[in-house]
Protein backbone atom coordinates (compact mmCIF):
# COMPACT_ATOMS: atom_id res chain seq x y z
CA UNK A 1 0.00 0.00 0.00
CA UNK A 2 1.27 3.41 -0.67
CA UNK A 3 -0.05 7.09 -0.80
CA UNK A 4 -0.84 8.41 -4.18
CA UNK A 5 2.53 10.17 -4.47
CA UNK A 6 4.25 6.08 -3.90
CA UNK A 7 5.73 6.07 -0.35
CA UNK A 8 4.78 3.05 1.38
CA UNK A 9 1.93 3.18 3.74
CA UNK A 10 3.06 1.83 7.37
CA UNK A 11 -1.04 1.56 8.65
CA UNK A 12 -4.10 2.04 7.04
CA UNK A 13 -6.59 1.57 10.16
CA UNK A 14 -5.54 4.46 13.00
CA UNK A 15 -5.01 7.79 12.59
CA UNK A 16 -2.58 9.37 15.14
CA UNK A 17 -3.73 10.90 17.94
CA UNK A 18 -1.98 12.60 20.92
CA UNK A 19 -2.44 10.09 23.63
CA UNK A 20 -5.03 6.84 23.73
CA UNK A 21 -8.03 9.27 24.04
CA UNK A 22 -6.45 12.82 22.09
CA UNK A 23 -7.56 14.40 19.19
CA UNK A 24 -6.38 13.36 16.07
CA UNK A 25 -3.25 16.20 15.27
CA UNK A 26 -2.01 17.97 12.23
CA UNK A 27 0.84 15.77 11.19
CA UNK A 28 -2.11 13.36 9.90
CA UNK A 29 -1.23 14.19 6.19
CA UNK A 30 -2.19 10.79 4.91
CA UNK A 31 -5.97 11.07 6.55
CA UNK A 32 -6.00 14.10 5.11
CA UNK A 33 -5.03 12.95 1.49
CA UNK A 34 -7.84 10.15 2.10
CA UNK A 35 -11.02 12.17 3.37
CA UNK A 36 -9.56 14.73 0.47
CA UNK A 37 -9.53 12.53 -2.17
CA UNK A 38 -12.55 10.79 -1.42
CA UNK A 39 -14.36 14.09 -1.82
CA UNK A 40 -13.58 14.71 -4.89
CA UNK A 41 -14.52 11.20 -5.94
CA UNK A 42 -17.88 11.71 -8.27
CA UNK A 43 -17.82 14.26 -11.20
CA UNK A 44 -21.43 15.85 -12.70
CA UNK A 45 -23.40 12.85 -14.10
CA UNK A 46 -24.90 13.25 -17.54
CA UNK A 47 -27.75 15.89 -17.61
CA UNK A 48 -29.82 13.02 -19.60
CA UNK A 49 -29.01 9.59 -19.71
CA UNK A 50 -27.30 9.68 -16.16
CA UNK A 51 -28.12 6.15 -15.75
CA UNK A 52 -26.77 3.51 -18.06
CA UNK A 53 -24.58 0.28 -18.18
CA UNK A 54 -21.56 -0.40 -20.91
CA UNK A 55 -19.62 -3.42 -21.87
CA UNK A 56 -17.01 -3.37 -24.47
CA UNK A 57 -17.32 -5.70 -28.12
CA UNK A 58 -16.62 -6.41 -31.65
CA UNK A 59 -18.52 -5.26 -34.84
CA UNK A 60 -17.79 -7.49 -38.01
CA UNK A 61 -18.00 -6.43 -40.99
CA UNK A 62 -20.27 -9.37 -43.86
CA UNK A 63 -20.94 -6.83 -46.51
CA UNK A 64 -18.29 -4.54 -47.71
CA UNK A 65 -19.42 -0.74 -47.81
CA UNK A 66 -16.80 0.31 -50.31
CA UNK A 67 -19.11 1.54 -53.14
CA UNK A 68 -20.80 3.93 -50.40
CA UNK A 69 -17.73 4.92 -48.05
CA UNK A 70 -13.92 5.07 -47.76
CA UNK A 71 -14.31 4.72 -43.93
CA UNK A 72 -11.60 2.08 -43.26
CA UNK A 73 -13.61 -0.31 -41.13
CA UNK A 74 -16.52 -0.77 -43.97
CA UNK A 75 -14.33 -1.89 -46.30
CA UNK A 76 -13.20 -5.44 -46.06
CA UNK A 77 -15.88 -8.42 -45.55
CA UNK A 78 -14.54 -9.89 -42.32
CA UNK A 79 -13.08 -6.98 -41.27
CA UNK A 80 -13.22 -6.82 -36.61
CA UNK A 81 -13.61 -3.44 -34.98
CA UNK A 82 -13.51 -3.25 -30.90
CA UNK A 83 -16.73 -1.05 -29.94
CA UNK A 84 -17.75 0.15 -26.68
CA UNK A 85 -21.53 0.24 -26.07
CA UNK A 86 -23.75 1.75 -23.46
CA UNK A 87 -27.32 1.51 -22.85
CA UNK A 88 -28.95 3.87 -20.68
CA UNK A 89 -32.59 5.66 -19.27
CA UNK A 90 -32.92 9.10 -20.27
CA UNK A 91 -34.96 10.83 -17.37
CA UNK A 92 -33.34 9.17 -13.98
CA UNK A 93 -30.43 10.59 -12.12
CA UNK A 94 -27.47 7.91 -11.47
CA UNK A 95 -29.52 5.62 -9.35
CA UNK A 96 -33.02 5.61 -10.75
CA UNK A 97 -34.19 2.81 -11.85
CA UNK A 98 -33.19 0.38 -15.15
CA UNK A 99 -37.06 0.03 -15.42
CA UNK A 100 -38.61 3.46 -16.52
CA UNK A 101 -40.81 3.93 -19.16
CA UNK A 102 -38.16 6.17 -21.25
CA UNK A 103 -36.17 5.42 -24.82
CA UNK A 104 -33.41 3.39 -24.18
CA UNK A 105 -30.00 5.53 -25.18
CA UNK A 106 -27.52 3.07 -27.52
CA UNK A 107 -24.13 4.88 -27.77
CA UNK A 108 -21.43 2.99 -29.48
CA UNK A 109 -17.96 4.19 -29.81
CA UNK A 110 -16.25 2.10 -32.40
CA UNK A 111 -12.40 2.36 -32.32
CA UNK A 112 -11.23 2.36 -36.05
CA UNK A 113 -7.77 2.58 -37.35
CA UNK A 114 -8.78 6.25 -38.45
CA UNK A 115 -10.18 7.23 -35.18
CA UNK A 116 -13.51 7.09 -32.69
CA UNK A 117 -16.75 6.69 -34.75
CA UNK A 118 -19.36 7.48 -32.22
CA UNK A 119 -23.35 6.23 -33.43
CA UNK A 120 -24.91 8.33 -30.29
CA UNK A 121 -28.40 6.49 -30.85
CA UNK A 122 -31.44 5.27 -29.01
CA UNK A 123 -33.40 2.30 -29.38
CA UNK A 124 -36.21 4.23 -31.10
CA UNK A 125 -36.10 4.89 -34.97
CA UNK A 126 -37.54 8.21 -34.08
CA UNK A 127 -37.58 11.12 -31.71
CA UNK A 128 -40.10 13.52 -29.70
CA UNK A 129 -38.53 16.91 -31.63
CA UNK A 130 -37.10 17.91 -35.20
CA UNK A 131 -35.23 21.03 -33.37
CA UNK A 132 -32.27 20.93 -31.14
CA UNK A 133 -34.00 24.64 -29.67
CA UNK A 134 -36.88 22.59 -27.84
CA UNK A 135 -34.33 20.06 -26.40
CA UNK A 136 -34.13 21.72 -22.22
CA UNK A 137 -37.76 22.87 -22.83
CA UNK A 138 -38.63 18.84 -23.34
CA UNK A 139 -36.36 17.49 -20.88
CA UNK A 140 -37.42 20.08 -18.40
CA UNK A 141 -41.27 18.87 -18.84
CA UNK A 142 -40.17 15.32 -18.39
CA UNK A 143 -37.94 15.50 -15.71
CA UNK A 144 -38.95 15.78 -12.13
CA UNK A 145 -41.15 18.63 -11.06
CA UNK A 146 -38.83 21.75 -9.51
CA UNK A 147 -40.68 22.42 -6.17
CA UNK A 148 -42.27 18.80 -5.50
CA UNK A 149 -39.08 16.39 -7.01
CA UNK A 150 -42.25 13.88 -7.82
CA UNK A 151 -43.15 12.95 -11.39
CA UNK A 152 -45.35 15.32 -13.00
CA UNK A 153 -47.53 14.22 -15.45
CA UNK A 154 -49.32 17.60 -16.32
CA UNK A 155 -45.74 18.43 -17.22
CA UNK A 156 -45.34 15.76 -19.29
CA UNK A 157 -48.63 15.87 -21.48
CA UNK A 158 -48.09 19.46 -21.65
CA UNK A 159 -45.70 19.76 -23.26
CA UNK A 160 -46.92 17.16 -26.10
CA UNK A 161 -50.03 18.90 -26.14
CA UNK A 162 -48.01 22.13 -27.26
CA UNK A 163 -45.97 20.05 -29.64
CA UNK A 164 -47.59 17.66 -31.77
CA UNK A 165 -44.56 16.85 -33.26
CA UNK A 166 -43.50 14.54 -30.44
CA UNK A 167 -46.67 12.18 -31.66
CA UNK A 168 -44.75 9.75 -32.93
CA UNK A 169 -42.42 8.88 -30.50
CA UNK A 170 -44.52 9.37 -27.54
CA UNK A 171 -46.88 6.57 -29.29
CA UNK A 172 -43.61 4.19 -29.65
CA UNK A 173 -42.70 5.45 -25.61
CA UNK A 174 -46.03 4.63 -24.63
CA UNK A 175 -46.45 1.54 -26.46
CA UNK A 176 -45.75 -2.11 -25.06
CA UNK A 177 -41.97 -1.34 -26.58
CA UNK A 178 -41.89 1.59 -23.81
CA UNK A 179 -40.43 -0.70 -21.23
CA UNK A 180 -37.77 -2.97 -22.16
CA UNK A 181 -37.35 -6.62 -20.43
CA UNK A 182 -33.54 -6.04 -20.80
CA UNK A 183 -30.38 -3.96 -22.59
CA UNK A 184 -30.12 -7.09 -24.92
CA UNK A 185 -33.55 -6.78 -25.85
CA UNK A 186 -33.87 -3.75 -27.40
CA UNK A 187 -33.27 -2.35 -31.05
CA UNK A 188 -30.76 0.34 -31.67
CA UNK A 189 -30.95 3.02 -34.15
CA UNK A 190 -29.07 6.02 -35.50
CA UNK A 191 -32.28 7.64 -35.59
CA UNK A 192 -31.18 10.10 -37.27
CA UNK A 193 -29.88 10.52 -41.47
CA UNK A 194 -26.25 10.34 -41.09
CA UNK A 195 -24.40 9.89 -44.82
CA UNK A 196 -21.25 8.17 -46.58
CA UNK A 197 -18.98 9.49 -48.95
CA UNK A 198 -16.85 7.27 -51.03
CA UNK A 199 -13.18 8.16 -52.87
CA UNK A 200 -15.17 9.52 -55.96
CA UNK A 201 -17.07 12.15 -53.51
CA UNK A 202 -20.38 11.26 -54.28
CA UNK A 203 -22.68 11.38 -50.74
CA UNK A 204 -25.44 9.40 -49.62
CA UNK A 205 -27.79 9.52 -46.83
CA UNK A 206 -28.00 6.97 -44.18
CA UNK A 207 -29.70 5.32 -41.55
CA UNK A 208 -28.45 3.02 -39.10
CA UNK A 209 -30.26 -0.22 -37.40
CA UNK A 210 -28.91 -2.68 -35.07
CA UNK A 211 -31.62 -5.28 -34.60
CA UNK A 212 -31.39 -7.21 -31.78
CA UNK A 213 -30.74 -11.16 -32.34
CA UNK A 214 -32.17 -11.96 -28.49
CA UNK A 215 -35.66 -10.54 -29.70
CA UNK A 216 -37.46 -7.74 -28.43
CA UNK A 217 -38.76 -8.31 -24.99
CA UNK A 218 -41.02 -6.00 -22.84
CA UNK A 219 -42.76 -5.12 -19.73
CA UNK A 220 -45.84 -4.39 -18.35
CA UNK A 221 -45.65 -1.25 -15.62
CA UNK A 222 -46.50 -3.62 -13.24
CA UNK A 223 -43.79 -6.32 -13.88
CA UNK A 224 -41.36 -3.32 -14.19
CA UNK A 225 -42.29 -2.08 -10.71
CA UNK A 226 -41.53 -5.74 -9.15
CA UNK A 227 -38.06 -5.72 -10.32
CA UNK A 228 -34.99 -4.34 -8.36
CA UNK A 229 -33.81 -0.63 -10.17
CA UNK A 230 -30.32 -2.44 -11.38
CA UNK A 231 -31.76 -5.52 -12.76
CA UNK A 232 -31.00 -4.11 -16.05
CA UNK A 233 -27.14 -3.34 -14.89
CA UNK A 234 -27.29 -6.75 -13.19
CA UNK A 235 -29.01 -8.86 -16.40
CA UNK A 236 -25.72 -7.37 -18.80
CA UNK A 237 -23.13 -8.25 -15.95
CA UNK A 238 -24.35 -11.57 -15.40
CA UNK A 239 -24.70 -12.58 -19.63
CA UNK A 240 -21.46 -11.40 -20.52
CA UNK A 241 -19.78 -12.83 -17.43
CA UNK A 242 -20.98 -16.08 -18.02
CA UNK A 243 -20.19 -16.35 -21.97
CA UNK A 244 -23.81 -15.60 -23.33
CA UNK A 245 -23.11 -13.02 -25.34
CA UNK A 246 -25.60 -10.52 -26.94
CA UNK A 247 -25.62 -9.39 -30.40
CA UNK A 248 -27.21 -7.92 -33.12
CA UNK A 249 -27.83 -7.51 -36.73
CA UNK A 250 -26.65 -4.59 -38.04
CA UNK A 251 -28.43 -2.94 -41.05
CA UNK A 252 -28.23 0.35 -42.90
CA UNK A 253 -30.98 2.14 -45.08
CA UNK A 254 -29.03 4.17 -48.07
CA UNK A 255 -30.59 6.99 -49.58
CA UNK A 256 -28.83 9.04 -53.22
CA UNK A 257 -29.30 12.61 -52.88
CA UNK A 258 -31.51 12.61 -56.22
CA UNK A 259 -33.84 10.17 -53.83
CA UNK A 260 -33.84 12.68 -50.95
CA UNK A 261 -34.03 15.51 -53.36
CA UNK A 262 -37.74 14.47 -54.55
CA UNK A 263 -39.15 12.14 -51.59
CA UNK A 264 -42.06 12.89 -50.89
CA UNK A 265 -40.69 12.67 -46.63
CA UNK A 266 -38.27 15.08 -45.38
CA UNK A 267 -35.49 12.55 -45.23
CA UNK A 268 -33.97 15.00 -42.23
CA UNK A 269 -37.03 15.06 -40.37
CA UNK A 270 -35.94 13.12 -37.17
CA UNK A 271 -39.45 12.62 -36.78
CA UNK A 272 -40.24 10.42 -39.13
CA UNK A 273 -38.73 6.83 -40.22
CA UNK A 274 -38.06 6.11 -43.46
CA UNK A 275 -40.51 2.84 -44.60
CA UNK A 276 -38.53 -0.27 -45.33
CA UNK A 277 -40.82 -0.73 -48.61
CA UNK A 278 -39.21 2.24 -50.35
CA UNK A 279 -36.23 1.73 -48.46
CA UNK A 280 -35.20 -1.79 -47.85
CA UNK A 281 -32.82 -2.37 -44.91
CA UNK A 282 -29.34 -4.04 -46.10
CA UNK A 283 -27.70 -6.17 -43.33
CA UNK A 284 -23.89 -5.35 -43.38
CA UNK A 285 -22.15 -6.69 -40.20
CA UNK A 286 -22.81 -8.12 -36.76
CA UNK A 287 -22.61 -6.56 -33.46
CA UNK A 288 -21.62 -8.47 -30.51
CA UNK A 289 -20.29 -7.84 -26.66
CA UNK A 290 -18.44 -9.92 -24.92
CA UNK A 291 -16.11 -8.08 -22.26
CA UNK A 292 -18.17 -5.72 -19.46
CA UNK A 293 -15.80 -3.19 -18.30
CA UNK A 294 -13.42 -3.53 -15.23
CA UNK A 295 -14.24 -0.28 -13.49
CA UNK A 296 -17.68 1.15 -13.54
CA UNK A 297 -16.64 4.75 -13.11
CA UNK A 298 -13.57 5.03 -15.02
CA UNK A 299 -15.30 2.87 -18.58
CA UNK A 300 -18.97 3.97 -17.95
CA UNK A 301 -19.26 6.94 -15.82
CA UNK A 302 -16.37 8.50 -18.12
CA UNK A 303 -17.39 7.40 -21.76
CA UNK A 304 -17.59 10.49 -23.71
CA UNK A 305 -19.74 10.08 -26.78
CA UNK A 306 -20.22 12.78 -29.52
CA UNK A 307 -21.82 12.56 -32.66
CA UNK A 308 -19.36 15.18 -33.67
CA UNK A 309 -16.93 12.06 -33.29
CA UNK A 310 -17.07 11.18 -37.32
CA UNK A 311 -14.35 9.32 -39.43
CA UNK A 312 -13.23 9.36 -42.84
CA UNK A 313 -16.30 8.63 -44.89
CA UNK A 314 -18.99 9.13 -42.30
CA UNK A 315 -20.38 12.34 -42.57
CA UNK A 316 -23.54 14.24 -40.79
CA UNK A 317 -26.62 15.43 -42.78
CA UNK A 318 -28.37 18.89 -42.91
CA UNK A 319 -31.04 17.35 -39.86
CA UNK A 320 -31.32 20.38 -37.55
CA UNK A 321 -31.73 18.01 -34.68
CA UNK A 322 -28.18 15.95 -35.46
CA UNK A 323 -26.58 19.61 -35.98
CA UNK A 324 -27.57 20.80 -32.33
CA UNK A 325 -25.78 17.24 -31.54
CA UNK A 326 -22.66 18.35 -32.90
CA UNK A 327 -22.33 20.91 -30.98
CA UNK A 328 -23.98 19.98 -27.27
CA UNK A 329 -21.92 16.31 -26.75
CA UNK A 330 -18.11 18.15 -26.72
CA UNK A 331 -18.97 20.87 -24.26
CA UNK A 332 -20.92 18.13 -22.05
CA UNK A 333 -17.70 16.44 -21.51
CA UNK A 334 -15.44 19.59 -21.61
CA UNK A 335 -18.09 20.11 -18.45
CA UNK A 336 -17.89 17.04 -16.79
CA UNK A 337 -14.03 15.59 -17.22
CA UNK A 338 -12.05 18.81 -18.05
CA UNK A 339 -10.63 19.98 -21.61
CA UNK A 340 -8.31 16.19 -21.94
CA UNK A 341 -11.89 13.97 -21.79
CA UNK A 342 -10.03 12.25 -25.07
CA UNK A 343 -6.86 11.02 -23.37
CA UNK A 344 -8.98 8.96 -20.49
CA UNK A 345 -8.41 5.60 -21.91
CA UNK A 346 -12.06 4.90 -22.07
CA UNK A 347 -12.23 7.68 -24.64
CA UNK A 348 -8.79 7.00 -26.09
CA UNK A 349 -8.73 6.22 -29.78
CA UNK A 350 -7.24 2.71 -30.55
CA UNK A 351 -4.48 4.97 -33.18
CA UNK A 352 -2.24 7.71 -33.33
CA UNK A 353 -3.26 10.86 -32.03
CA UNK A 354 -1.39 13.71 -33.31
CA UNK A 355 -2.24 17.63 -33.03
CA UNK A 356 -1.44 20.90 -31.50
CA UNK A 357 -3.34 21.13 -28.42
CA UNK A 358 -1.17 21.09 -25.60
CA UNK A 359 -1.99 21.47 -21.65
CA UNK A 360 -4.89 21.47 -19.82
CA UNK A 361 -5.77 19.49 -17.09
CA UNK A 362 -4.04 15.81 -16.72
CA UNK A 363 -2.81 16.68 -20.14
CA UNK A 364 0.15 14.09 -20.73
CA UNK A 365 -1.27 10.73 -20.85
CA UNK A 366 -0.50 10.85 -24.14
CA UNK A 367 3.12 11.24 -25.22
CA UNK A 368 2.59 12.51 -28.51
CA UNK A 369 0.43 15.58 -26.83
CA UNK A 370 3.14 16.39 -24.22
CA UNK A 371 6.57 15.89 -25.71
CA UNK A 372 8.55 18.75 -26.89
CA UNK A 373 7.80 18.50 -30.47
CA UNK A 374 6.40 21.41 -32.15
CA UNK A 375 3.40 23.38 -30.65
CA UNK A 376 2.42 25.31 -33.20
CA UNK A 377 0.87 24.91 -37.34
CA UNK A 378 2.16 25.77 -40.23
CA UNK A 379 5.59 24.83 -39.12
CA UNK A 380 8.47 23.78 -41.75
CA UNK A 381 8.65 20.47 -39.58
CA UNK A 382 6.95 17.61 -41.53
CA UNK A 383 10.30 15.84 -42.35
CA UNK A 384 10.76 15.55 -38.39
CA UNK A 385 7.65 13.85 -37.41
CA UNK A 386 5.63 17.58 -36.83
CA UNK A 387 1.79 16.60 -37.77
CA UNK A 388 0.45 17.82 -41.35
CA UNK A 389 -3.17 17.24 -42.53
CA UNK A 390 -4.30 15.17 -44.80
CA UNK A 391 -6.20 16.84 -47.55
CA UNK A 392 -7.18 13.05 -49.10
CA UNK A 393 -9.86 12.73 -46.27
CA UNK A 394 -11.44 16.30 -47.21
CA UNK A 395 -14.82 15.88 -47.01
CA UNK A 396 -17.19 16.66 -50.44
CA UNK A 397 -19.49 19.58 -50.21
CA UNK A 398 -22.73 18.73 -48.04
CA UNK A 399 -25.31 19.81 -50.55
CA UNK A 400 -27.77 22.76 -49.86
CA UNK A 401 -31.38 23.31 -50.99
CA UNK A 402 -31.00 24.99 -54.21
CA UNK A 403 -32.63 28.02 -53.02
CA UNK A 404 -31.61 28.20 -49.37
CA UNK A 405 -31.75 31.17 -47.46
CA UNK A 406 -31.52 31.65 -44.11
CA UNK A 407 -34.52 32.62 -41.77
CA UNK A 408 -36.73 31.08 -39.16
CA UNK A 409 -38.38 28.13 -41.45
CA UNK A 410 -41.50 27.09 -39.35
CA UNK A 411 -41.85 22.87 -39.46
CA UNK A 412 -43.22 22.73 -36.79
CA UNK A 413 -46.67 21.37 -38.78
CA UNK A 414 -44.57 19.16 -40.94
CA UNK A 415 -47.22 16.09 -41.18
CA UNK A 416 -46.90 15.41 -37.21
CA UNK A 417 -49.76 12.48 -37.78
CA UNK A 418 -49.90 10.28 -40.74
CA UNK A 419 -46.33 7.83 -39.21
CA UNK A 420 -47.89 7.90 -35.79
CA UNK A 421 -51.07 6.59 -37.10
CA UNK A 422 -49.15 3.86 -39.28
CA UNK A 423 -47.36 2.20 -36.04
CA UNK A 424 -50.76 2.21 -34.36
CA UNK A 425 -52.27 0.56 -37.23
CA UNK A 426 -49.35 -2.14 -36.96
CA UNK A 427 -50.79 -2.87 -33.51
CA UNK A 428 -52.37 -5.76 -32.89
CA UNK A 429 -55.22 -5.59 -30.48
CA UNK A 430 -53.53 -6.52 -27.16
CA UNK A 431 -51.00 -3.58 -27.94
CA UNK A 432 -53.80 -1.34 -28.86
CA UNK A 433 -55.16 -1.66 -25.20
CA UNK A 434 -51.76 -1.64 -23.97
CA UNK A 435 -51.22 1.88 -25.56
CA UNK A 436 -54.65 3.16 -24.43
CA UNK A 437 -54.01 2.30 -20.97
CA UNK A 438 -50.44 3.30 -20.74
CA UNK A 439 -51.26 6.78 -21.87
CA UNK A 440 -54.62 6.67 -19.46
CA UNK A 441 -52.19 6.28 -16.91
CA UNK A 442 -50.74 9.59 -17.09
CA UNK A 443 -53.20 11.62 -19.20
CA UNK A 444 -55.62 11.30 -16.88
CA UNK A 445 -53.61 13.45 -14.58
CA UNK A 446 -53.86 16.38 -16.61
CA UNK A 447 -55.89 19.41 -16.82
CA UNK A 448 -58.86 19.35 -19.23
CA UNK A 449 -57.12 21.38 -22.10
CA UNK A 450 -54.16 19.52 -21.99
CA UNK A 451 -56.56 15.93 -22.48
CA UNK A 452 -58.25 17.85 -24.83
CA UNK A 453 -55.11 18.65 -27.36
CA UNK A 454 -54.35 15.05 -26.95
CA UNK A 455 -57.61 13.60 -28.37
CA UNK A 456 -57.42 15.76 -30.78
CA UNK A 457 -53.50 14.78 -31.58
CA UNK A 458 -54.81 10.99 -31.78
CA UNK A 459 -57.52 11.54 -33.57
CA UNK A 460 -55.60 13.01 -36.24
CA UNK A 461 -53.27 9.93 -36.21
CA UNK A 462 -56.57 7.75 -36.15
CA UNK A 463 -59.86 8.05 -34.72
CA UNK A 464 -59.57 4.45 -32.80
CA UNK A 465 -56.33 5.83 -31.22
CA UNK A 466 -58.18 8.93 -29.63
CA UNK A 467 -61.63 6.55 -29.14
CA UNK A 468 -59.34 3.69 -27.22
CA UNK A 469 -57.51 6.67 -25.11
CA UNK A 470 -60.72 8.16 -24.02
CA UNK A 471 -62.13 4.90 -23.51
CA UNK A 472 -59.14 3.99 -21.28
CA UNK A 473 -59.54 7.37 -19.41
CA UNK A 474 -62.99 7.30 -18.56
CA UNK A 475 -62.38 3.43 -17.02
CA UNK A 476 -60.17 5.09 -15.02
CA UNK A 477 -62.64 7.81 -13.72
P1 LIG B 1 -42.87 -1.93 -41.80
O1 LIG B 1 -44.14 -2.73 -41.65
O2 LIG B 1 -41.93 -2.27 -42.89
O3 LIG B 1 -42.03 -1.96 -40.43
C1 LIG B 1 -42.68 -1.82 -39.22
C2 LIG B 1 -41.62 -1.72 -38.16
O4 LIG B 1 -42.29 -1.42 -36.96
C3 LIG B 1 -40.82 -2.96 -37.92
O5 LIG B 1 -39.45 -2.59 -38.03
C4 LIG B 1 -41.14 -3.34 -36.47
O6 LIG B 1 -39.97 -3.63 -35.78
C5 LIG B 1 -41.63 -2.04 -35.92
N1 LIG B 1 -42.56 -2.11 -34.79
C6 LIG B 1 -43.56 -2.95 -34.56
N2 LIG B 1 -44.21 -2.63 -33.41
C7 LIG B 1 -43.56 -1.56 -32.90
C8 LIG B 1 -43.73 -0.77 -31.73
N3 LIG B 1 -44.70 -1.00 -30.85
N4 LIG B 1 -42.86 0.23 -31.52
C9 LIG B 1 -41.90 0.50 -32.42
N5 LIG B 1 -41.69 -0.20 -33.54
C10 LIG B 1 -42.53 -1.22 -33.77
O7 LIG B 1 -43.38 -0.43 -41.86
P2 LIG B 1 -42.77 0.96 -42.32
O8 LIG B 1 -41.31 0.93 -42.59
O9 LIG B 1 -43.64 1.48 -43.41
O10 LIG B 1 -43.04 1.82 -41.00
C11 LIG B 1 -44.35 1.88 -40.44
C12 LIG B 1 -44.21 2.28 -38.99
O11 LIG B 1 -43.38 1.33 -38.32
C13 LIG B 1 -43.51 3.62 -38.84
O12 LIG B 1 -44.39 4.70 -38.84
C14 LIG B 1 -42.80 3.46 -37.54
O13 LIG B 1 -43.60 3.93 -36.48
C15 LIG B 1 -42.58 1.97 -37.35
N6 LIG B 1 -41.15 1.61 -37.54
C16 LIG B 1 -40.54 1.81 -38.75
C17 LIG B 1 -39.19 1.64 -38.87
C18 LIG B 1 -38.48 1.98 -40.14
O14 LIG B 1 -37.25 2.20 -40.09
N7 LIG B 1 -39.16 2.06 -41.27
C19 LIG B 1 -38.38 1.14 -37.73
C20 LIG B 1 -39.13 0.87 -36.54
C21 LIG B 1 -40.47 1.16 -36.47
P3 LIG B 1 -39.46 -5.15 -35.47
O15 LIG B 1 -39.04 -5.69 -36.80
O16 LIG B 1 -38.34 -4.92 -34.56
O17 LIG B 1 -40.62 -5.85 -34.83
C1 LIG C 1 -26.56 12.08 -23.80
C2 LIG C 1 -27.81 16.49 -25.36
C3 LIG C 1 -30.85 14.50 -28.57
C4 LIG C 1 -29.06 10.15 -27.50
C5 LIG C 1 -26.67 13.44 -23.92
C6 LIG C 1 -25.95 14.40 -23.12
C7 LIG C 1 -26.29 15.62 -23.57
C8 LIG C 1 -27.24 15.46 -24.63
C9 LIG C 1 -25.76 16.97 -23.07
C10 LIG C 1 -24.97 14.07 -22.00
C11 LIG C 1 -23.61 13.82 -22.60
C12 LIG C 1 -22.56 13.57 -21.56
O1 LIG C 1 -22.57 14.23 -20.51
O2 LIG C 1 -21.67 12.71 -21.80
C13 LIG C 1 -28.73 16.33 -26.38
C14 LIG C 1 -29.30 17.41 -27.16
C15 LIG C 1 -30.16 16.85 -28.05
C16 LIG C 1 -30.12 15.41 -27.84
C17 LIG C 1 -28.95 18.89 -26.99
C18 LIG C 1 -31.03 17.50 -29.08
C19 LIG C 1 -30.64 18.51 -29.81
C20 LIG C 1 -30.60 13.14 -28.61
C21 LIG C 1 -31.12 12.23 -29.58
C22 LIG C 1 -30.60 11.00 -29.28
C23 LIG C 1 -29.76 11.15 -28.10
C24 LIG C 1 -32.02 12.60 -30.73
C25 LIG C 1 -30.78 9.68 -29.97
C26 LIG C 1 -31.12 9.54 -31.22
C27 LIG C 1 -28.24 10.31 -26.41
C28 LIG C 1 -27.58 9.21 -25.74
C29 LIG C 1 -26.86 9.77 -24.68
C30 LIG C 1 -27.10 11.19 -24.70
C31 LIG C 1 -27.64 7.73 -26.13
C32 LIG C 1 -26.00 9.01 -23.67
C33 LIG C 1 -24.61 8.80 -24.22
C34 LIG C 1 -23.82 7.99 -23.21
O3 LIG C 1 -24.17 6.80 -23.02
O4 LIG C 1 -22.90 8.55 -22.62
N1 LIG C 1 -27.48 14.10 -24.82
N2 LIG C 1 -29.25 15.14 -26.82
N3 LIG C 1 -29.78 12.46 -27.72
N4 LIG C 1 -27.94 11.48 -25.77
FE1 LIG C 1 -28.58 13.30 -26.28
Amino acid sequence: MTTSAGAPVAQDNQSRTAGARGPVTFDNHYLFEKLAHFNRERIPERVVHARGSAAYGTFTLTKSLSSYTIADFLQNVGHQTDVLLRFSTVGGGQDSSDYARDPRGFALKFYTQQGNWDMVGNNTPVFFLRDGIKFPDFIHSQKKNPRTNLPDPQAIYEFWANNPQSLHQSTILMSDRGIPLSYRHVNGYSSHTLSFWNRDGERYWVKWHFKTNQGIKTLTNEEAARRPAYGAQQDLVESIDKGDFPSWTVKVQIMTQDDARYYYINPFDLTKVWPHKDFPLIEVGQLELNRNVDNFFAENEQAAFAPSNLVPGIGASPDRMLQARLLAYQDAHRYRMGANYNQIPVNAPRCPVHNYQRDGAFAGINPNLAGSGANFYPNNRGNQGAPVAVPEVDEPPMPLEADAWLDVHNNENDDNFTQAGQLFRLMSEDQKNQLASNIAGGLSQATADVQEAMFAQYEQADPDYAARVKAAIAAIE
